[in-house]
């Protein structure tokens, strides 16, 4: 596989100076750091302050926005389209997280849609799957996981699913400090891979980064991205902070 794609999901957390301060902190940090892809993913109002200044500063950190909507333009109050992430320089777009599903309604039909148009707009999806603490404990992990995979693929081609990052992140282990162990979640990366290679085939399988989040942090990075099919991390908590998001990124190298 190639480099291990790490990102930081900010979530609703800091303001637009808070933003500024801590990626040119972190762009010092990883300055000369190779062999892995950074991204941090900002709040919206955060994005372009954060987006033009690692530009300017050629920090070779990504940005990428936490929800969108899949109209290019229209009456839809609150909304932020593709085209408007793309103008300010968003490389990706994380799309149905668990947090957008449970507490804003979102479907795999509406995830499915943004995919569509994020790939349309050469914005790179990071969608988000995963079971809920009663559905792991009924045995039920596969099943959620291969709806949501098929619900939220739909309709692509081999060439665009190449694109993706797919993120596995197990509801009880989001932000509540209890990670799958690095076997458990190597075994539902893989079950995930088999999925994308039963609908787009080989190459495209493995071609796709397949994401382990929940509960990241510096002491365990380094035995989940030895895993053969975690391809990276989607950070929350831990990549609030300079110190810990910096050790994520050094040790998963
Ligand atoms: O998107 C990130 C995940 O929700 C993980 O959050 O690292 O705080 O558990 P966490």
């Amino acid at each position: 596989m190639g480099e291990p794609l790490i990102a930081g999901n900010w979530k609703m957390f800091k303001t637009v100076g808070e933003a500024v301060d801590f990626v040119r902190e972190l762009a010092y940090r990883v300055s000369g750091l190779h062999g892995v892809e950074m991204v941090v993913c900002p709040p919206f109002t955060a994005l372009a302050a954060v987006s033009g200044l690692l530009r300017d500063l050629g920090a070779g950190i990504a940005v990428g926005a936490q929800n969108m909507y899949w109209e290019n333009e229209g009456a839809y109050t609150g909304e932020v389209a593709p085209g408007m992430l793309k103008e300010i320089g968003c490389r990706y777009v994380i799309l149905g997280h668990s947090e957008r599903r449970q507490y804003f309604g979102e479907t795999d039909v509406m995830v499915n849609k943004k995919v569509h148009a994020a790939l349309a707009h050469d914005l790179m999806p990071i969608v988000c799957v995963g079971e809920r603490l009663e559905e792991r404990e009924s045995g039920t992990t596969e099943a959620v996981v291969r709806k949501q995979v098929e619900g939220s693929l739909a309709g692509l081609s081999a060439v665009q699913a190449a694109k993706l990052v797919v993120a596995y992140e197990p509801v009880w282990a989001i932000g509540t400090g209890r990670t799958a162990s690095a076997s458990d979640a190597q075994q539902v990366n893989e079950f995930i891979r088999g999925l994308l290679r039963s609908l787009f085939g080989e190459v495209a399988a493995q071609a796709v980064r397949i994401q382990y989040g929940g509960s990241v942090k510096p002491g365990n990075a380094a035995e989940l991205m030895a895993q053969p099919d975690i391809d990276g991390a989607l950070v929350g908590g831990a990549s609030l902070e300079v110190d810990s998001f910096t050790d994520i990124i050094k040790n998963a190298v």
